[in-house]
């Protein structure tokens, strides 16, 4: 199930930013790139046909969670979109996942958000009133998640082992919070080069700055991809 390339975060603020960094590279380097909230509400939904019309691959990362028909039909827009991946939150419940995955069809990859990585240990007890430990949380969530018959989850790289013993090898786990050695952290906590998220399995890896806000982008990917997939 791994993806060879790293999926690239294109978080930019808008559609002009998006043409000129991905102008930057071969027309013959098909990307996988990561369209968030941010740049899919400045740019609309434009911005991934266009992506789409230059042959890279597009995992939209809208965090869907509302009512299961809600769901279901902003999914069955989504697909019409030619997304290849994307995602709910876990918190909005199985009959809610069932529903994203109807709306979306089998093609597309579904998968989830567990706890976001912003959240803690302490403010999901104080704020969610969820009394377990912050790592059982994530695990009941993937687990939830693979009973609703989705693909998979986001969650920290250092999570992987856990999830995929809980639910199935092949149950997909996309790691963002990746930096290869000695590039800058940043606001990311945990972080994990790409050669280790290799071998503790992680299936896809998303990377933004060290790619995007590199001085030569494109040499950037390429020693992100050869560390990920060596
Ligand atoms: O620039 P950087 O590599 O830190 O970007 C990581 C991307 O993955 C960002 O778009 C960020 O919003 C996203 N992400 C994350 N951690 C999560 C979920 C998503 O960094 N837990």
């Amino acid at each position: 199930m791994r993806e060879n390339r790293p999926i690239v975060a294109l978080d930019f603020p808008s559609f002009e930013d998006v043409k000129s960094f991905l102008a930057l590279f071969p027309a013959e380097e098909k990307l996988y790139v990561k369209i968030g909230m941010e740049l899919y509400y400045a740019a609309g939904p434009d911005i991934v046909r266009y992506v789409k019309s230059l042959g890279h691959s597009v995992f939209l990362d809208l965090k869907l969670h509302d009512i299961p028909n809600t769901v279901k039909s902003a999914m069955a827009v989504l697909a019409q979109l030619g997304v290849d991946m994307t995602n709910v939150h876990a918190a909005g419940g199985v009959d809610m996942m069932k529903a994203a995955r109807e709306g979306l069809g089998i093609g597309p990859k579904l998968i989830a958000v567990t706890q976001l990585t912003s959240t803690s240990e302490e403010q999901m007890r104080d704020f969610q009133n969820i009394q377990t430990s912050l790592a059982e949380s994530v695990v009941h969530y993937a687990k939830k998640t693979a009973e609703a018959g989705l693909d998979g989850v986001v969650c920290s790289a250092h999570e992987v082992q856990a999830i995929k013993s809980a639910t199935s090898k092949d149950f997909v786990c996309l790691t963002p919070g990746i930096r290869p050695a000695g590039s800058a952290v940043g606001d990311q906590k945990r972080v994990m080069t790409p050669r280790d998220a290799y071998a503790i399995g992680s299936d896809y890896i998303v990377v933004g700055r060290p790619i995007t806000r590199a001085q030569d982008p494109v040499a950037a990917y390429q020693a992100i991809k050869t560390e990920w997939n060596d």
